[in-house]
């Protein structure tokens, strides 16, 4: 049984940055940088607060709040949505996945149901194509998943508390979907099992808080080397990181955001302000990883 909620709704869900170098499509951390929605039942839909160019019915968690009701046999109940994002929507920081997760959230809540996480992944990684970024948003922390024809697998993992995220995200967009197509098809054996150990050594790296592991590791032949060109910025910006004592830098999703890793805050802090003066006019944040992912409460 379940009851419509007719009070204010409020969904939290953190930025997620993806791949982590060589986790191409399989590792995905929360960020602790969020967006928050507030949502009531209403006779129409409304959306206000976030990009103008999205309060419209293609506003995807409008459209990701359908979904996973009619997933689950329900009607579609319109809403008075109201976005309050603190991430940058440049491309890389899960901006969609957010979305993705606040109106899949909100279509359980609003019937009084409670959260269903594995159906709740499932239907985010539909809708993204890939459970990398919507995984970490869902359950925080850092995720590696993989996904088979019946469903989406995630394996959760706590973050290093010393390891910072100097997070650089350029105002240009480099959309997902052209990111995808630069890369090639086929890879060779050799490059598989140069990037299997990699991948296993950046998740221990990254739980345990060990940087030096994660920087050594962090050497992708999948999708980075077809990418960095089409963020200006890459150069740069991976020089002056590394430089300033960055022990890794690799491109946040499929860009345009960037990451440099650092041991600490105190070296975090070295490597923003080196980070900000080659870019003084990018969004550039020191991060923790955020160990809690989405959440919902009334009131
Ligand atoms: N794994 C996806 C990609 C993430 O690299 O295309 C997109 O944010």
């Amino acid at each position: 049984m379940s009851a419509q909620i007719s009070q204010a709704l409020h969904v939290a869900v953190p930025a997620t940055s993806a791949n982590l170098g060589v986790g191409y499509d399989c590792l995905g951390l929360a960020l602790d940088v969020w967006m928050r929605v507030h949502a009531q039942v209403a006779d129409d839909l409304v959306i206000r607060g976030g990009d103008e160019r999205y309060r419209n019915p293609d506003n995807l968690i409008w459209t990701s709040y359908i979904q996973m009701r009619e997933t689950l046999g329900l009607s579609v109940q319109p809403l008075d949505i109201t976005i309050d994002s603190d991430i940058p929507t440049s491309g890389g920081l899960g901006s969609s996945a957010a979305c993705v997760v606040a109106g899949i959230l909100l279509a359980q809540t609003v019937e009084g149901l409670p959260i269903d996480i594995q159906l709740s992944l499932d239907v985010a990684t539909e809708i993204e194509g890939h459970p990398d970024n919507v995984a970490p948003a869902l359950l925080g922390g850092l995720v590696s998943t993989f996904v088979t024809d019946e469903r989406a697998y995630s394996t959760r993992y706590d973050v290093g508390e010393c390891l910072r995220f100097v997070v650089c995200a350029p105002q240009y967009e480099v959309r997902t979907h052209e990111a995808r197509q630069v890369l090639p098809e086929s890879f060779s054996l050799g490059d598989v099992v140069w990037q299997m150990g990699r991948c296993v050594a950046a998740v221990h790296a990254l739980s345990s808080g060990d940087a030096e592991l994660f920087g050594a590791s962090c050497d992708d032949r999948l999708h980075e080397p077809y990418r960095k060109g089409l963020i200006k910025d890459y150069e740069l910006l991976r020089s002056c990181a590394l430089n300033a004592g960055a022990d890794a830098f690799f491109i946040s999703g499929s860009g345009s955001a960037m990451v440099a890793l650092a041991a600490s805050d105190v070296q975090a802090r070295k490597v923003e302000e080196a980070l900000r003066k080659s870019c003084p006019d990018m969004w550039i944040q020191s991060l923790p990883a955020s160990l809690r992912g989405a959440y919902i409460h009334e009131g």
